[in-house]
């Protein structure tokens, strides 16, 4: 209405001011017009009274010429008549002519624009018409008319003027009204919907947005969506993150665009159960991590078949739909052969990159059939990620270690894919790396990445450091871009974390229930002290260390033997490999060695190390996590260590004290842990204590700290702001493209 508003009122003044023109106009006009239909008149009655007047002059009846001039202005329009013989004689004339038109004066009115003579009647229409007879004047007629009709008439036609101009003002602005709110309407409409993308992505119906609007649209689109992403990415610090949110997100910011992730491992697991299929789920953070976006986005996970069943599900292009019991993506399984698995998964990936990059002084090896496997498989991901891409610039994430040369491959088949790479292990220093036969062939395949994620900055510097070494590249410490053969390559820090809040099937049994099961689980008595560490079974978590500390624990602290007990969940891991071997068994042999010198010092009581060499759910481990006084995380050499993480986020009590290795990426963020080096039994075992007795207060201030942050740093921000910096860089891609576009036209 205040729209329509804004269109009538300038109509209306308009309107006003051109009646306020014209009717003055109109007035003289019509004016005019009387005053020219009074000089006919005058001189059509002149001529018809002429002769008989003269006449009756001539007979000198001056009772006679009165009768008939009383007569003739019988007409009521004819004022006054009078005659003149002559200009110095006295007017012969009806009663009412006016005295101050003499004889003498007649000149004053001959003339077309003279003839008008105000008298206290109104105004008077003076015609002086020259009589003839017998071809010689013969005086001069003078005729005056009443014209106050005139005024009367005038004043009618500008009511009318002004009637007229009011309803035409009224018409046009009802008019226009109804034309403004209708087309507004249409057109707000059209627009949302254009904005809404729907006169986009199909014909519009008729009435709906209209296709002339679709250029500007689609600009405005992109405008508007560019506006909300800057305002996103400068206020993203003070996003609450969480899967709904990161979802909310993803779907504003990557809607429409083909991601893809590829993984070695699968978020869903196949497995072959006797007689019927188990859907098994990974217990890994990478999975909780990356899922969201793909429910998200719904994209397609890329990852290696494994399960027993995996065949058995699929459809006839290797797809399943996940998860089982409410499809919101699909995995493309990717079949392997018993050699290639032995080649590039246990062999490259795990006896090769592994140790590698961790520095746990197991010794890597390196096979060159192993290495042909691992390229040969990297380019059949290459070539599937090429298939599953909808369109020729997909979002792919590339996940860790097996995949050192897929960045490159995809490169090569899309060359306008953002890949980000994200290696969830550590990157070691150039010395270390160096070993490696293929060592620029890996870091050339990285940098076919867009962007390249470690979970530390020292990660990123040994990386950077490395490419320095190996690669003639141009690097720039300022902005941690790495450039090979023109391709650019972010190296960027994000650190992994877990789900927050936690589920509530994780923390739903209160504490005390699970200190009480734990135990009686365990043969403990309810007292009793209990210590937990949860590892897969691999040399680079620090077990051997771990149980040597507390060992030295009651060496030191003998008050302890009997009182406390550590529960080692290792879930069995890569147990084909020798070296994963060895190392279960120097564990199990270490455990029974340390059980049987504390049991052997007479004192009776349940035995130190409680070593739980099975799978857990992950149910069963946080109610470990929360049934223990303390949580030892030992790890040697650990990109993040995620255990540490769920333990805190575990403690919804603010008990428990986290005893964790400064060689872990957890340690950067977690201060407030007791920070130890696994390498020094004797300082382990003195946390291992101080843990043991801390008074409750501390405890909780401790813990306190630790889950802010692990709520604020939790997965979804891992995984949004990588995806959010990737959106940048396609942005960015976008606009340089159209400046190139716009300067080459
Ligand atoms: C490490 C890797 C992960 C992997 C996990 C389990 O943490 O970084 O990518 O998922 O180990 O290893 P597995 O060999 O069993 O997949």
């Amino acid at each position: 209405m205040r729209l329509s508003l804004r269109f009538v009122l300038p109509l209306l003044i308009v309107l006003a001011g051109f009646a306020y023109a014209i009717v003055p106009l109109v007035d003289q006009f019509t004016q005019r017009w009387f005053v020219r239909d009074m000089d006919i008149r005058s001189s059509l009655i002149a001529n018809t009274i002429g002769e008989s007047l003269l006449e009756q002059v001539a007979a000198g009846s001056k009772a006679k010429t009165a009768a008939f001039f009383v007569r003739i202005t019988q007409d009521e329009r004819l004022y006054a008549i009078g005659y003149c013989a002559a200009p110095q004689s006295a007017p012969l004339a009806s009663k009412l002519f006016p005295g101050d038109i003499r004889c003498d004066n007649l000149t004053r009115f001959e003339g077309a624009d003279k003839n008008l003579l105000t008298s206290a009647s109104g105004p008077l229409h003076v015609a002086v018409k020259p009589l003839e007879s017998g071809g010689t004047a013969a005086g001069k007629l003078v005729l005056i008319h009443d014209m106050s009709f005139v005024e009367r008439r005038s004043e009618e036609t500008r009511r009318y003027v002004f009637f007229f101009f009011a309803g035409l003002a009224i018409v046009v602005s009802l008019i226009t009204v109804i034309v403004a709110q209708l087309s507004w309407r249409g057109w707000v409409q059209g627009m949302r919907a254009l904005l809404r993308g729907e006169g986009l992505l199909r014909q519009p119906p008729v009435g709906a947005a209209q296709p002339e609007f679709q250029p500007i649209a689609r600009d405005l689109q992109r405008l508007i969506r560019d506006l909300e992403n800057e305002a996103r990415s400068r206020d993203e610090g003070q996003t609450t993150w969480t899967a709904e949110s990161l979802r909310a997100i993803l779907q504003g910011e990557l809607r429409g665009e083909d991601v893809i992730v590829v993984s070695n491992r699968e978020p869903y697991i196949h497995q072959q159960r006797g007689d019927h299929i188990e859907v098994q789920r990974p217990a890994s953070g990478l999975v909780t991590a990356l899922e969201p976006i793909m429910r998200a986005c719904s994209g397609t996970w890329i990852a290696h078949g494994s399960g027993s069943a995996d065949r058995a599900v699929v459809d006839a292009r290797d797809h399943v739909q996940v998860p089982p019991d409410k499809p919101a993506y699909q995995i493309r399984r990717l079949w392997l052969t018993a050699a290639e698995e032995a080649g590039y998964y246990f062999g490259f990936a795990n006896e090769g990159l592994w140790p590698l990059c961790h520095i746990a002084h197991v010794r890597p090896t390196f096979r060159s059939g192993d290495w042909a496997h691992y390229e040969a498989v990297n380019r059949k991901f290459a070539r599937a990620v090429a298939e599953e891409a909808k369109t020729d610039a997909p979002i792919v994430l590339v996940q860790d270690y097996h995949f050192a040369l897929l960045p490159r491959m995809i490169r090569e088949l899309l060359p306008n894919a953002t890949v980000i790479t994200f290696w969830h292990i550590p990157w070691p220093n150039p010395e270390s790396f160096s070993i490696c036969p293929w060592r620029e062939q890996i870091v050339a395949g990285m940098l076919g990445s867009s962007i390249l994620g470690f979970h530390t900055q020292s990660h990123c510097n040994n990386f950077v450091d490395t490419v320095d070494r190996l690669l003639e590249a141009n690097v720039d410490r300022e902005s941690f871009r790495v450039t090979l053969g023109g391709h650019a390559t972010a190296v960027r820090r994000y650190p992994i974390s877990i789900d927050w809040p936690p589920a509530e099937e994780m923390v739903g049994k209160p504490v005390d229930e699970c200190r009480a099961e734990i135990r009686r689980a365990h043969d403990l008595p309810a007292d009793h002290a209990v210590g937990i560490g949860v590892d897969r079974l691999d040399y680079t978590k620090g077990i051997v260390e771990r149980f040597r500390a507390i060992e030295r624990l009651l060496e030191l602290r003998p008050e302890w033997i009997g009182r406390f007990s550590f529960i080692q969940i290792a879930a069995p891991t890569r147990s084909s490999i020798e070296e994963y071997q060895s190392h279960e068994a120097q564990v199990r042999a270490l455990a029974t060695r340390i059980n049987d010198r504390f049991s052997r010092a007479g004192r009776a009581g349940p035995p130190p190390i409680l070593l739980k060499v099975e799978h857990h759910e992950p149910r069963q481990i946080y109610e470990h996590y929360r049934a223990a006084e303390l949580c030892f995380v030992s790890s040697l050499h650990d990109g993040m260590n995620l255990v540490a993480k769920e333990f805190v986020a575990s403690r919804d009590d603010g008990r428990g004290v986290l005893i964790l290795s400064q060689f872990t990426g957890a340690a950067r963020e977690l201060p407030e842990a007791l920070i130890v080096n696994p390498y020094d039994a004797d300082q382990c075992a003195a946390a291992l204590h101080l843990a043991l007795t801390m008074p409750e207060a501390e405890q909780r201030d401790r813990m306190r700290l630790m889950r802010n942050l692990v709520a604020e740093f939790n997965v979804y921000r891992w995984a949004g702001r990588m995806l959010l910096d990737a959106a940048i860089m396609r942005r960015r891609g976008r606009l340089a493209d159209g400046a190139a576009t716009a300067g080459n036209g």
